[in-house]
């Protein structure tokens, strides 16, 4: 990042901040709308009226601020400019199964990559109302208020969380057996359904950890940034740098991490359990 990338980030965070509090409007509009529902390729993979609308939204105030960036938006693939060095990761709605039952925890998560780095976050909530932004060396917050990590710094005493990706039928590597390891070994381990709002909740110390497997960059790049800013560590498993396009995330409050990180490493797959989830297109 250069100079005038870093006086551009407070730019770069308010147009960000309108576009997930737009779409957060059009969200809480939807809400409760499920006539349109589909699978988009694995069974469980959902697609719904309210992730097409709230994308539109995203997208309309993005192109209308920055129309030379790239872009790659869930429901849309990419577009945009190729040739930017910005480029804008969208979750329309994070959290679509869990919008599709009528359970209240998704966001909308805008991140924007500099040269491949994470670099501006904005996650919103529109059922709880809570705003998280950041941008790299501008802090992160919670409703325009500093956030920190937590301190926890014994494994028996944290609160971690993680989710299982689609494609969990079809492979061992489906963090089964990480999600019974580390049962064991804390206070528990949450799955909600919503990558982004983990990794919110890690920047603002009401979660001690998160991993996952099977992301997207549309998942992590917002958030990524808002842990990094509240002071935390992101990473590879292993503990390595983080490359985005990997699908893998260690995010950890800091204390945590180098603990987290190898007993991840120790953990050896579940061999696949019980009969898959039929799609709903076969009935
Ligand atoms: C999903 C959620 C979930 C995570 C999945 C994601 P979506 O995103 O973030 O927590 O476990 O891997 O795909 O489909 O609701 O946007
Ligand atoms: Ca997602
Ligand atoms: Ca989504």
């Amino acid at each position: 990042m250069n100079a005038s990338d870093r006086d551009s980030l407070p730019r770069f965070l308010d147009i960000a901040t309108e576009a997930a509090l737009t779409a957060g409007a059009v969200l809480q509009a939807h809400w409760g709308d499920l006539d349109f529902i589909e699978e988009k390729g694995r069974a469980g993979d959902l697609v719904t009226a309210a992730d097409k609308a709230s994308e539109k939204a995203v997208l309309e105030v993005l192109q209308r601020h920055l129309s030379d960036h790239d872009i790659l938006a869930e429901e849309s693939g990419n577009i945009g400019n190729a040739d930017s060095r910005y480029l804008w990761a969208i979750d329309p709605l994070d959290g679509t199964t869990n919008f599709a039952h009528q359970f209240p925890f998704s966001a909308v998560s805008i991140g924007l990559l500099i040269d491949g780095e994470p670099a501006v976050g904005a996650i919103y909530d529109p059922y709880r109302r809570e705003l998280f932004r950041g941008a790299t060396g501008l802090g992160a917050t919670c409703d325009r208020r500093p956030i920190q990590v937590s301190k926890t710094s014994q494994l028996r005493k944290s609160l971690l969380v993680t989710g299982f990706a689609y494609d969990r039928r079809e492979t061992d590597d489906n963090n089964y057996a990480e999600f019974c390891h580390f049962t064991h070994l804390t206070q528990g381990v949450r799955r909600t359904g919503s990558a982004s709002l983990d990794l919110a909740y890690v920047a603002c110390g009401r979660f001690d950890g998160y991993w996952e497997r099977g992301l997207s960059p549309w998942d992590i790049a917002a958030g990524i940034v808002l842990v990094r800013e509240a002071g935390g560590t992101v990473t590879a498993y292993d503990g390595s740098p983080l490359d985005v396009n990997s699908g893998r995330i260690l995010a950890t409050n800091g204390p945590l991490h180098e603990h987290i990180s190898q007993e991840l490493m120790r953990v050896s797959p579940l061999q696949n359990v019980g009969e898959s989830v039929p799609s709903m297109k076969n009935g």
